[in-house]
């Protein structure tokens, strides 16, 4: 039988266990702080960061929206970045993405403070990551993670197949599930024989980015778990890369979309605001 993978279930999991944290260190005079900054008026972006800023004051995380004109120039951004950086009381920093095109989006991701990244965008934590060191990691890629140990399936040993590079979820999570002991295949598009992957993977995380990519003509093992990243709109309505009705019974769990992986990112965005609050005040 196909067991679905709730997103929103264990996101409100995690979430109580996050807000009874907050509270904790709120009751010490210390309050978690994520500064969200925006840059235009991009209405997904908008909507992305209005999800992010309710759900941190649902759990008694203090958000700060930093809302910048769409004209800004790349040294006047940098300059709002580098007041974060150096301001005691914000300890995580978000710059939403995708910048308008004139700014150096690569020179203001690496502004934002290592200790106070919590996108895990900066390239030191990307290298601490490939080592094994990191405390600040990508927030799709914890919240994959996240699921696919909630299966109570092992990692250890098992073949993961990942559809997708890019450097916020397919590279990451490729990373992650190699210090988890999966033997890890990162597949994209001049892979070859992408079939015959699909029928050997034990976990396949598709992170594609088109609508229905993955259709129940695929072979693939039924003790398969998947994880679909996807977040398509077809015909108006959102869907993942996976034709989740067509895998039903033919496979061992799988991630609906909407209310799989997207309630867990903004979760794990408020789990490394933690990290990074715990992390600044040892310091
Ligand atoms: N835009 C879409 N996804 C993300 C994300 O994970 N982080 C940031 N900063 N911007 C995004």
């Amino acid at each position: 039988m196909t067991k679905i993978i709730s997103g929103t279930d264990l996101a409100n999991k995690l979430r109580a266990e996050i807000k009874e944290e907050a509270t904790i260190l709120q009751q010490k005079g210390i309050i978690p702080t994520l500064a969200v900054v925006l840059v235009g008026d991009n209405k997904a972006s908008k909507s992305y960061v209005n999800s992010k800023h309710k759900a941190c004051l649902e759990n008694n995380i203090n958000s700060v929206k930093i809302e910048l004109d769409e004209n800004i120039s790349t040294a006047s951004l940098l300059n709002e970045i580098e007041k974060l950086n150096n301001d005691s009381e914000v300890h995580g920093i978000l710059v939403q993405l995708p910048l308008p095109k004139h700014i150096d989006a690569e020179q203001i991701l690496n502004a934002v403070s290592p200790q106070k990244d919590v996108d895990g965008f900066h390239p030191i934590n990307v290298g601490k990551l490939v080592i094994g060191e990191a405390k600040l990691i990508p927030c799709t890629p914890l919240g994959i993670l996240e699921m696919i140990k909630s299966t109570g399936d092992e990692i250890d040993g098992k073949l993961a197949l990942i559809i997708g590079r890019s450097n916020i979820v397919g590279k990451p999570i490729s990373t992650l599930l190699l210090q988890n002991n999966a033997t890890v295949i990162t597949a994209h598009s001049k892979t070859k024989n992408l079939d015959s992957l699909l029928e050997q993977a034990d976990i396949i995380v598709s992170c594609v980015g088109s609508a229905h990519f993955l259709t129940g003509e695929k072979k693939v093992k039924e003790t398969v778990t998947i994880i679909d990243v996807g977040n398509n709109y077809k015909d108006g309505k959102l869907v993942g890369d996976v034709n989740l009705e067509e895998f039903m019974e033919k496979v061992a769990y799988i991630s609906p979309v909407p209310g799989g992986v997207g309630p867990l990112t903004i979760t794990m965005l408020m789990r490394n605001t933690l990290t990074a609050t715990y992390d600044l005040l040892e310091k």
